[in-house]
């Protein structure tokens, strides 16, 4: 599969129109705030962005961050402006034509940014050990369009928990599919190269990240992917695949399931690309200033994060009052029932 990879976005695509599905191209609406970093980027790098959702999240100054699968390096240049001049930014990539166009423009860049902080990479995903990359040295991994291309996501993942701080996380990009993607569609490499033959059912993505040590995946914002060419639709039948960015924390104590101790916490508004509302992920939109409720799991990652000089917190774990409501799963008891049958009945069974 790299080589049908690397001759797609190698050789054959030139540009993001000559994609035949909306799949990489990213149709989001860019924050205001994002719209001048990506002003300052060279227009042949812009135009060789292949990414399908945005891979910037906030709160990024001196941090180290590394992008997997960079491409022409879009969003290595966009995230080099948020770390500024104290951070950094490494890409990595297989393809060593989609690597010579981010290199070509590095020095534009840094004479545009007034600072040298970016260096790409030409190496596998799937073999991150093998790159000189410090072990646990980077703040933030991120992603944008190529975990689905690999055909080893499980050895990805576990690289991606190998580099990361304790505390740090994997923000990415990807498509996913409503279904198992039936071997036919898999071994089209067109559809391959489309990144949707490579595609996992959402649900095995939630378990690969769980086996890989990564025990809440959080799901930050998603969208239909429209497939338009008649001849790629008939292949895929019935399948429905979704553009969705995911973030993953490394924090050895996370729970599987959302738990209530009672906690809350108050975001102070001094992330500078979020003033009124901190957004952690598609569930939790933090009004600034608003004691806002929380899991365990969503308290760990606000304050065993980057994110915790930016918040209040009120309470601790050393009381548990069961299941987080509204976390997206309940007890599976009839809590009604069982209350009937011990007036009836007595406790005993
Ligand atoms: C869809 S493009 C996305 C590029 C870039 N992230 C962007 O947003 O423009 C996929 C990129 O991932 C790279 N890639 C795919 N599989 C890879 C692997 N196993 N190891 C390293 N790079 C890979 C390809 O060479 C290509 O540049």
């Amino acid at each position: 599969m790299h080589e049908i990879v690397q001759d797609y976005y190698g050789r054959q695509l030139r540009s993001s129109s000559d994609l035949k599905t909306n799949a990489c191209c990213d149709i989001n609406q860019v924050p205001a705030w994002l719209k001048p970093l990506l002003a300052r980027i060279d227009p042949e790098v812009l135009s060789r962005y292949y990414g399908c959702g945005l891979v910037c999240p906030t709160a990024l100054e001196g941090c180290r961050v590394l992008d997997l699968g960079c491409g022409s390096g879009r969003d290595v240049y966009a995230l080099a402006q948020l770390v500024g001049p104290s951070g950094e930014v490494v890409g990595v990539d297989m393809t060593d034509e989609q690597l010579a166009v981010a290199q070509k423009h590095h020095g534009h860049h840094v004479q545009a940014f007034g600072f040298d902080n970016v260096r790409f990479v030409h190496g596998y995903i799937e073999r991150l050990d093998e790159l000189a990359l410090e072990f646990g040295s980077f703040d933030v991994i991120v992603s944008n369009c190529v975990v689905n291309l690999s055909p080893d996501k499980d050895a990805v993942l576990r690289g991606v928990q190998g580099l990361l701080k304790p505390g740090g996380e994997f923000y990415f990009s990807d498509v996913y599919a409503d279904r198992r993607v039936p071997e036919l569609v898999r071994n089209d490499p067109v559809l391959y190269g489309e990144c949707l033959g490579g595609a996992l059912y959402w649900n095995d993505f939630i378990r690969l990240a769980h086996r890989q040590g990564f025990a809440d995946p959080r799901l930050v914002e998603d969208r239909p992917l429209a497939v338009t060419d008649p001849t790629l639709l008939d292949k895929l039948g019935n399948l429905r695949f979704f553009s969705a960015t995911y973030r993953l924390f490394k924090l050895d104590a996370l729970e599987t399931a959302c738990e209530d101790y009672g906690q809350a916490v108050v975001y102070r508004g001094d992330v500078s690309q979020q003033p009124h509302r901190f957004v952690l992920d598609k569930h939790h939109h933090i009004d600034t200033g608003r004691v806002f409720a929380v899991c365990g799991n969503t308290w760990r990652m606000l304050h065993d994060t980057r994110f915790a000089p930016h918040f209040d917190f009120i309470g601790d774990f050393e009381r548990h009052y069961g299941l987080f409501e509204g976390c997206g799963s309940s007890m599976p008891f009839d809590a009604h029932a069982a209350v009937e049958g011990a007036s009836a009945q007595g406790a005993c069974c």
